[in-house]
């Protein structure tokens, strides 16, 4: 079998990684990729964003399966025209893929299917929006662009001035394009927040294993919101019970609600969780695998991908039975200095073999932002390596994957210190 993977981060290296290790796996393609991914994959540089370039590419190279990992794509309805050039995928069709298309659309659909989330009022209508913020006068208050912002789109105001800005930045200023049209404000929540992601084939929901995403820049929590800076798996704050809490009032009544609306769900559904003291409530949807959740959840998958996503796409998930290992995986996002802000790129990286790999093997290094020059791996965007460590516990995976950090290096480095932590201390309670 051949696949074509449309993307090029480290969740993209994860899903090839994943899909080389199945024999039933002749030929990997992928667009654009990277240089990390191009020691497993053909990589053809066509943008993932190009639907015209990627049709005409699965064309040329006729694969079995096209899988389409990142949300813009998805959201501009690629599988849509890959299935009717005649091409099986995975992930979901345009009209389902507005779960993380547009926030208006996911939190109304939770109101109207009494799935738990923040309380909110949407706005298209920045006077009314701040006059909705003034009389409700409650901090943090949480203002969201409805659209797609690159993980940028969401503001916590501590204060009234504060929110009005929001407001203002996204509705006024524009700048986040047409994404802030229209605003959500909603209800903050405190907690853990935990995220799951699942296999759907429309009707059966298969939830992977969990996991938890460190998205500031500095340790701590500190520092500006980033797409990830490390992640862990299982998150030990989700427990058994919060498990079959979240199947039952979340996971099969989102999927069934997609079902009722004429908008089946097929791919890898995104739960962002929150633990609040009233039970779990979803933060958000994301219509794809997660990035970097993907690089320690598909390594404790113990079934061949290709089976999965062969089931999803013939709608047979309810008989498949979905396999993970017992063990625990880490990784540890190595960033551009000053990402998410201004960085520079083109930085020599050493301590990697010409696989992009550690010589020693002990952790897999999944290539985020980089490229080949003369033989050479340089830094080419703001997260760069995602090293990625699997131990008997979440104890032993994170001093691998620590360890293995140790031995990459590139000018102006950076990576947190703490990932793994706060798990780590529940871990002993
Ligand atoms: P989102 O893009 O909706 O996932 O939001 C990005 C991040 O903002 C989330 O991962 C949370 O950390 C935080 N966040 C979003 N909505 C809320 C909320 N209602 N209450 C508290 N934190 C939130
Ligand atoms: N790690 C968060 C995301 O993929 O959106």
């Amino acid at each position: 079998m051949n696949i074509l993977i449309v993307g090029g981060g480290g969740r993209e290296h994860a899903i090839a990684y994943a899909l080389k290790k199945s024999p039933k796996v002749e030929k990997l393609y992928c667009a654009p990729g990277n240089a990390g991914i191009s020691r497993i994959a053909e990589c053809f540089p066509v943008k993932a964003t190009e639907i015209d370039g990627i049709v005409e590419l699965a064309k040329k190279l006729m694969p079995d399966y096209v899988f389409v990992a990142p949300d813009d794509p998805l959201v501009m309805g690629m599988v849509d025209r890959l299935n009717e050039a005649g091409f099986k995928t995975f992930g979901p069709r345009a009209n389902a893929a507005i779960l993380e298309g547009s926030k208006a659309f996911s939190k109304s659909l939770m109101k109207k299917y009494n799935i738990p989330t923040a309380a909110y009022e949407t706005f298209t209508d920045a006077e009314k929006a701040v006059a909705y913020i003034k009389e409700k006068n409650s901090y943090p208050a949480v203002i969201k662009c409805d659209g797609l912002a690159l993980g940028k789109g969401v503001i916590i105001a501590q204060n009234f001035e504060e929110a009005k800005a929001a407001v203002k930045s996204m509705m006024i200023d524009q700048k986040f394009g047409k994404s802030g049209a229209e605003v959500v404000i909603e209800e903050f929540m405190r907690g853990v927040e935990v995220t799951v992601l699942a296999f759907t084939d429309g009707k059966t929901v298969k939830p992977m294993i969990s996991s938890m995403d460190h998205k500031r820049a500095l340790d701590n929590d500190e520092g500006l919101n980033t797409g990830g800076m490390g992640t862990i798996a299982p998150n030990p704050f989700y427990t058994k019970e919060i498990a079959e809490e979240c199947m039952k009032n979340i996971f099969v009544p989102t999927i069934n609600a997609m079902r009722a609306e004429g908008r089946p769900f097929k791919g890898c559904l995104y739960f962002g969780l929150m633990l609040t003291d009233e039970g779990a409530k979803v933060v958000e949807y994301n219509c794809r695998f997660g990035d970097p959740e993907t690089q320690v959840v598909l390594p404790l998958l113990e079934t061949d991908l290709v089976d999965i996503i062969e089931a999803i796409y013939e709608e047979r998930l309810d008989k498949l039975d979905i396999k993970w290992s017992g063990n625990s995986c880490a990784c540890v996002v190595i960033a551009s200095g000053g990402y998410p802000e201004k960085y520079e790129t083109g930085k020599e990286i050493s301590g990697i073999d010409e696989n992009g790999q550690l010589s020693d093997n002990s952790a897999f290094v999944y290539h985020a932002g980089t490229k080949l020059e003369n033989g050479k791996f340089l830094t080419a965007g703001g997260r760069v390596l995602g090293v990625t460590a699997t131990g008997n516990d979440l104890k032993s995976a994170l001093e691998t994957a620590y360890k293995s950090v140790g031995e990459i290096s590139f000018d102006k480095a950076h990576f947190r210190h703490d990932i793994g932590a706060r798990a780590l201390s529940f871990d002993k309670v």
